[in-house]
């Protein structure tokens, strides 16, 4: 089977993308698949989905080479924890040049929400994101990979 799709070409960051055409082959029961699950997804077209899976995959790639990215991190802890709070803060502190903004919701009486927006080389947010994840008493901690956009069209 034979199907046409349409993505962008990646050039430098000031040129403009044109579109362009490109085949791919597949089996039937895998695009099957595919459009079921691009459905599921609520996306309107197969370019679109495919479009989406590049741009993931690129940004992977970005956070594999130490490159320059963004991020979130979220925590969720109980502030009554001793010392907690005086160690997330520590952390942060050590981390300044990477962490852009931090919010704390008080979730309730215990519970209390942060997420941590960072940017800068990959290798430094993913370590400060396994120091604040193992810190003893923190209940939840999460990770989003970001890209800073340059070089994705
Ligand atoms: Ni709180």
């Amino acid at each position: 089977m034979f199907y046409i799709i349409v993505t962008h070409l990646i050039r430098g960051e000031m040129e403009m993308s044109k579109l362009v055409r490109f085949g791919v082959s597949l089996e039937e029961d895998l695009l099957a698949k595919f459009d079921r699950l691009i459905r599921q997804k609520k996306y309107t077209n197969r370019s679109e989905a495919i479009r989406d899976l590049i741009r993931n995959e690129l940004v992977k790639k970005e956070w594999t080479e130490n490159k320059e990215v963004t991020g979130a991190i979220t925590l969720v802890y109980d502030h009554h924890t001793r010392e907690l709070v005086t160690k997330v803060l520590d952390i942060q502190h050590d981390y300044h040049a990477c962490i852009l903004s931090t919010q704390h919701i008080h979730l309730d009486h215990h519970n209390c929400f942060e997420i941590i927006v960072t940017q800068g080389k990959s290798k430094e947010i993913e370590e400060l994101y396994q120091k604040l994840k193992s810190l003893r008493s923190v209940k939840h901690a999460g990770f989003m990979m970001a890209t800073k956009g340059k070089d994705l069209a």
